[in-house]
């Protein structure tokens, strides 16, 4: 009895730029970003949205267009949650989810979004299992709660419209897509068999995006003032003192932009993959060599081989998508987890890792049976 993925797709935009077009940009080169990260080009979204992929990608899971992988196809009214997972909604209100329930007339479905930044769809994954694992436990629809059965977890992201495409540090890492998994309620099927979710402090600010909502707000302590609306807001300034990003705003630099200190997200992210493996696999009481496959979150090649290697683990077991990628933050686990279903590498009974890492710092992983 459990929580089984029976769908998942993908879906990424038109435009795709190879790391030499980037020398336009940043000084870079195409040997710079191959051998530090493995990434050769990136998708990046012109026309498309968020949502427009998502929306690719979800059809492709529910079995409605070719291109996913599918138990079976799956009618509107059978989902009854959608969890969006991104750090780039293309607005704020209506979520992500409710524009993904009315384009596909999911008339059933409770919808809402989430942020864990690239953890994003584990994170998802494991709040829609808990959420079915509650209600199955209350006997569906007779515990005074909602019922649910089936839902599509979804991570779709626009990250390039957050990227600083003046700073070489970090715009050759990014790039945009959605990913989507179907998962289903089995009273005969083992499928999630233990999810681990964990946050650590951040301390050194080293993965931050400062956000800018900047309507005019005509307040000052005293009350109304027209003087406000025109002055800098101080609670940014604030926000921005603790992030630790003063100095770059203040000299011009795009508020609204990724800023990292990629040698330590590179530490964290190595040590806090194996961690989650090694919990992961410890709750449900199994060890790596039980593992099948594992599908880690894409940031960089060099992270993927050295969690490898922490977990004596040869290579190929884990699938590697971020060559014409890059990093998608969280539409990376599920778009890779379809590749690995396209490429026939997943089977029946298989027991699979998805494990990812990102800003917060989140971390976490889903073992399950597939
Ligand atoms: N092209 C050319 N040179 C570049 C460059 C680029 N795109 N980006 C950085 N450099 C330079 C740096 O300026 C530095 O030069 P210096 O030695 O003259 O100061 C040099 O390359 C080495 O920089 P460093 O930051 O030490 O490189 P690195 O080997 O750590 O690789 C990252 C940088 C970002 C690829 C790597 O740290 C990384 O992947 N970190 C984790 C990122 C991540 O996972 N982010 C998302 C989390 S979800």
């Amino acid at each position: 009895m459990g929580c089984t993925i029976i769908g998942c797709g993908k879906a990424l935009p038109a435009l795709e730029i190879a790391n030499d077009d980037l020398t336009a940009l940043v000084d870079t080169s195409d040997e710079w970003i191959t051998t530090r990260t493995g990434i050769k080009t990136r998708r990046i979204c012109v026309d498309e949205t968020n949502v427009d992929l998502a929306e690719r990608a979800a059809r492709a899971a529910l079995g409605w267009d070719e291109g996913g992988f599918n138990e079976r196809r799956i009618d509107p009214e059978e989902i009854d949650l959608i969890v969006y997972s991104t750090a780039t909604p293309d607005v704020m209100v209506p979520t992500c989810a409710a524009l993904l329930r009315r384009r596909l007339g999911l008339s059933n479905a409770v919808a809402f979004d989430m942020n864990a930044a690239c953890t994003g769809f584990i994170y998802g994954l494991g709040i829609a299992e808990s959420m079915m694992a509650a209600s199955a436990a209350g006997a569906a629809g007779a515990s005074g709660r909602n019922a649910f059965r089936r839902a599509l977890v979804v991570g779709g992201e626009r990250l390039t419209r957050i990227t600083n495409w003046e700073d070489r540090n970090t715009c050759v890492l990014f790039g945009d897509g959605a990913g989507a998994a179907v998962v289903e309620w089995s009273d005969e099927r083992a499928g999630i068999l233990a999810t681990y979710l964990r946050n650590d402090d951040d301390t050194d600010n080293a993965l931050t995006c400062p956000t800018a909502f900047d309507a005019p707000q005509p307040f000052d302590a005293q009350g109304v003032s027209l003087e406000a609306a025109q002055a800098a807001d101080p609670g940014l300034a604030r926000i921005d003192a603790e992030l630790g990003v003063t100095e770059a705003v203040e000299a011009g630099r795009p508020r609204q932009t990724l800023y990292m200190h990629g040698q330590k997200v590179f530490k964290f992210a190595v040590e806090a993959m194996g961690r989650a493996v090694d919990e992961v696999l410890e709750r449900a009481g199994l060890t790596i060599e039980d593992v099948s496959f594992i599908v880690p979150h894409q940031a960089n090649e060099r992270i993927i081989k050295y969690a490898a290697k922490r977990m004596k683990l040869p290579l190929d077991r884990f699938q590697i998508s971020i060559a014409h990628r890059g990093n998608s933050s969280s539409a990376c686990i599920p778009m890779t987890l379809s590749d690995a279903y396209d490429a026939g590498r997943i089977h029946p009974g298989d027991k699979v890792v998805l494990v990812g890492f990102g800003g917060g710092f989140t971390s976490g992983a889903v073992l399950y049976e597939a």
